[in-house]
């Protein structure tokens, strides 16, 4: 009788341990879930060298091919890189009004501020809205290897 009892225990232990242990992986795994995005927010942008030059990784180049834009950083500035043409420009990715964030409009081959809708033209100029600046702009160098370099504003 009681070795009947034990056989019939054990599954209904391991079954127990079994949910505990996919409770307790579940939970790390939420928290890990809700921990990342802060983490990654709160983390400042990559610095690269003291007004080094900056190369644009695989990723972000076929993003630039793709989305013809991407955003990179550069000694620890926000550079957006536009690729129209055949011709690769770079600004500062920082709006000249209050600092938004800029973006790039393919169909309207501007750089646009969401924030309060100014535009700059393809040589930081502005086009229209509150930005009372042109963008600063950066040198693009593409290597003969096809990669692209980034370097500090010109003077
Ligand atoms: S911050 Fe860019 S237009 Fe105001």
């Amino acid at each position: 009788m009681e070795e009947h009892t034990t056989t019939v225990d054990k599954p209904a232990t391991s079954r127990r341990h079994f949910i505990d242990l996919l409770l307790g992986v579940s939970v790390v795994a939420w928290l890990a879930s809700v921990a990342y995005p802060i983490i990654r927010y709160l983390k400042p942008l990559p610095q690269t060298g003291s007004g080094g030059p900056t190369h644009l990784t695989r990723d972000e180049a076929s993003k630039l091919e793709q989305k013809q834009f991407v955003i990179v950083p550069v000694s620890g500035q926000r550079v957006i890189v536009v690729n129209v043409q055949d011709r690769t420009c770079a600004f500062s990715a920082k709006c000249t009004h209050e600092g938004c964030t800029v973006t790039y409009l393919p169909g309207q081959s501007v750089i646009w501020c969401p924030c309060h809708d100014g535009r700059f033209d393809l040589n930081g100029r502005v086009l229209s809205g509150p930005p009372p600046r042109p963008l600063s702009q950066y040198a693009v160098n593409r290597q003969p290897d096809g990669g692209i370099v980034i370097s500090e504003e010109r003077a």
